[in-house]
């Protein structure tokens, strides 16, 4: 068994942090260790503390004066949309019709989705991005890349076959069958294989007739523990036509209530326009809203009211993430920044420690995986970023007037980017560099 001692700035929150002075919400080692064996976390704490409890032949790398977290973690993303960043349209339906579709078409070919799969995990660990909830394509093909791809490299991923069989080209269609075999299928094939979890994901109402919503809502049955993600409440337009297709239905929310999709395990991305209602019927469940910052803003789709959601007597639980490609961002650090941005423009802060809390431990409670990810603690898998406050020439100088931790949080989210990884531990090897 290998040993390594990784040494440097150690944070890792306990939980949410109640505002930018709660120094109990969060552990800081201003020189401390990590032991790493198995990709696994054996002990964190003060260097010398845990360099006495290490082997005496450990190997050391010494990360500092950078600052060490748990490896990022993004709740919403779009692997088959890597060449979609960056396309020019009014909305969310212009955007998807016009160019989304026609691109996740291309997935049905092995050799595409294999060749962006590889590009795919590069930008993530680039980026300091250890564990992700993907949609793929309607296609296994994709799946089985994906999934490929994310166990040659020991990554934890959560991801899905989408489920869609209306109002989409061809191409990208299914039928309730062959959603319902197919997602079986990806299941078998891949779900506890490496650290891989699959989720069942119809892409949303608009592109599932009630037949398919049936079919997701028996997949959901027959794997209660599996993630479910889609979907909610993104734009005004999104919303009427939704409505239109389910007549039956109270609301938005109501279409995936009514099809037993709301759950302490279901991820809904977007969630800007949700009413009372709405929310109520989201904390009810334990059903978690996905704040997508850089797509919101990008798309035009509108601000994500965190803070009503969350300090409601009802509270809906929230995770952040980059919705690529709605999204213009593989970094955390920048969509946090936007998402810092967004409250702003409602009279509402989101400090620096709620920030890094939602990009880490936040975003691993979301998935219910924090018992592997998301912290330092010991028996956590070795999922680790390391972040350099002084990575451009403007960060290293405005660096030279940080004065505490919340401010070295704050310039890392305002100015960094992937730059600003040093490198990126999966299941504790290196992989940025490598
Ligand atoms: N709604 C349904 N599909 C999508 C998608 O791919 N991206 C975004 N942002 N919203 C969606
Ligand atoms: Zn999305």
């Amino acid at each position: 068994m290998t040993s390594t001692l990784i040494r440097g700035r150690l944070l890792s929150f306990h939980r949410e942090p109640q505002s930018i002075d709660d120094n109990a919400a969060y552990a800081y080692e201003s020189d401390g260790a990590l032991l790493i064996e198995d990709g696994v976390i054996r002990a964190a704490g003060p260097y010398a503390t845990v360099k006495t409890a290490a082997p005496q032949d450990v190997s050391e790398i010494d990360h500092r004066p950078h600052l060490i977290m748990p490896g990022f973690i993004d709740t919403h993303l779009h692997f088959p949309q890597m060449q979609v960043m960056a396309s020019y349209a009014a909305d969310l339906l212009e955007w998807l019709n016009t160019y989304t579709f026609p691109e996740e078409c291309r997935f049905v070919e092995t050799a595409h989705a294999e060749r962006i799969a590889v590009r795919f995990f590069d930008e993530m660990v680039r980026h300091g991005t250890t564990t992700a909830a993907a949609y793929c394509s309607v296609h296994k093909t994709s799946a089985d890349a994906f999934f490929a791809e994310s166990l040659k490299r020991g990554m934890c991923m959560v991801a899905g076959k989408v489920m869609m069989d209306r109002n989409a080209p061809q191409g990208l269609l299914d039928t309730p069958e062959m959603s319902y075999d197919e997602t079986r299928a990806v299941i078998a094939d891949w779900h506890g294989k490496g650290r891989n979890h699959v989720a069942i994901t119809p892409r949303f109402a608009i592109t599932s007739t009630p037949e398919q919503m049936e079919v997701a809502k028996s997949l959901v049955r027959e794997f209660p523990n599996l993630h479910v993600q889609t979907h909610l409440s993104e734009n005004r337009d999104e919303i009427s036509y939704t409505c239109e297709l389910y007549p039956q239905a109270k609301d938005y929310t109501d279409v995936y209530a009514r099809y037993g999709l709301l759950g302490p395990k279901s991820l809904f991305g977007h969630c800007i326009h949700l009413s009372e209602r709405e929310a109520d019927a989201m904390s009810e469940t334990g059903s978690v809203a996905v704040f997508c910052p850089t797509s919101n803003l990008f798309l035009g789709s509108g601000l994500f009211p965190l803070r009503a959601l969350t300090r409601r007597e009802k509270p809906v639980r929230v995770s952040v993430a980059s919705d690529i490609g709605g999204g213009t961002s593989y970094s955390m650090l920048k969509t946090l920044d936007e998402a810092y941005k967004i409250l702003q423009l409602q009279g509402e802060r989101l400090n620096p420690f709620d920030s890094f809390y939602l990009m880490t431990r936040g975003n691993a409670e979301a998935l219910a995986l924090v018992d592997r990810i998301g912290t330092l603690q010991p028996g956590s898998d070795a999922d680790l970023v390391v972040l350099d406050m002084a990575a451009t020439p403007a960060m290293a100088l405005r660096a030279e007037v940080v004065n505490s931790l919340a401010d070295e949080l704050f310039l890392l989210q305002t100015m960094g980017d992937d730059r600003a990884v040093v490198e990126t531990y999966v299941a504790g090897k290196p992989s940025k560099s490598a």
